[in-house]
């Protein structure tokens, strides 16, 4: 039968023949896919591989030191971490219209990319954490089909043809479960071998509306406390996506002696298969009070909670 320790030990065998002494970049997104590609690739030729993360400043709270703990402090992988957060703000700045905000972090997203494997002077190798579902997917696909656009900005597709890599993809026979398997039994920690997936765009498509620092740190705030409470109560392995939404409005509230007018943010919570179609997940009152109870307490600006109770369709799973 399958085994993550022998599928470990295979393509540790198959990626030292394919690579031979060549250079292998890989981009790291902090999602279970690309680190546990970037895991695998370490394991079998260490220095021949640099991962590029880009920080473009649009990453749920502690993710970027996170990714720079696991692959450089622990792995001692070749990483490069790339500070692009103010460039990507000021890019955002004034954005409102969802689609503009998508081009424009996926175009930024590849410019710097692209700048970063060229400082790395030789390179052969892309790799890529494609999965077998990705792969089917793909093929069954034309190019001009609307839903083919939506992962484009997390795949690092749009590298240079001048470069002329060669694409390696390590996990494209996999299913998401055995790639879990493949992460722990490397010794990833759990926050990334059970993450959730997170859109390219990251939060710029949580903070509906104008993005700011300011308001992308409440949200960081927000979110960070229920996924916290996910984990503590072990609901987050029995969700598919959970995160939270800094909606453009106002709400009254009362603090003390007086009223307060502040932001309001939504709570989602998805199970699915494919996330083609997903149900709201069925979160326990108790849980869903103490996620609220301490967002309105800790997190200064935000004095109303709601949770979002629609399916998808006819809703999607992103807000926006
Ligand atoms: P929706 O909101 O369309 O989301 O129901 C389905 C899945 O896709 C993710 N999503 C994106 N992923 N870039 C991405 O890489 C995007 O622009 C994007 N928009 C949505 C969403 O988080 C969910 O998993």
């Amino acid at each position: 039968g399958w085994t993550a320790q022998n599928f470990i030990d295979e393509s540790i065998e198959r990626i030292r023949q394919q690579i031979g002494d060549g250079q292998v970049i890989c981009g790291l997104s902090g999602g279970v896919d690309s680190s546990v590609a970037a895991a695998l690739l370490h394991r079998a030729i260490g220095d021949q591989l640099t991962c590029i993360f880009v920080n473009n400043g649009l990453l749920r709270k502690d993710e970027a030191q996170q990714v720079v703990q696991t692959f450089q402090t622990e792995m001692h992988a070749r990483l490069v971490a790339v500070d692009a957060v103010d460039a990507f703000l000021e890019a955002l700045a004034g954005v409102t219209d969802p689609e503009v905000k998508r081009t424009t972090i996926g175009e930024k997203f590849i410019r710097i990319f692209e700048a970063e494997a060229r400082k790395l002077g030789q390179v052969d190798f892309l790799a890529q954490g494609t999965l077998y579902p990705d792969v089917i997917e793909s093929a069954n696909r034309h190019e001009d089909d609307p839903a083919a656009k939506i992962k484009t900005h997390h795949n690092v597709g749009g590298l240079p043809k001048d470069m002329a890599l060669q694409l390696i993809e390590p996990l494209r026979f996999l299913f998401k479960d055995e790639v879990r398997k493949v992460g722990k039994a490397l010794g990833l920690p759990d926050q990334i071998v059970w993450r959730h997936p997170f859109p390219g765009p990251g939060l710029a498509v949580r903070v509906i509306g104008a993005i700011t620092p300011e308001r992308l740190d409440t949200l960081r705030e927000v979110d960070a406390i229920l996924i916290e409470e996910l984990w503590a109560s072990g609901w987050y392995q029995q969700t598919s996506q959970a995160f939270a939404v800094l909606l453009p409005v106002q709400s009254v509230g009362v603090m003390g002696d007086g009223r307060t007018y502040a932001n309001v943010a939504a709570i989602r919570a998805v199970t699915t298969e494919d996330y083609m179609t997903a149900d709201w997940a069925h979160l326990p009152y108790d849980l869903l009070s103490r996620v609220s109870n301490r967002i309105v307490n800790e997190v200064p600006g935000v004095n109303r909670v709601v949770y979002d109770i629609t399916s998808k369709p006819p809703a999607t799973i992103e807000w926006e």
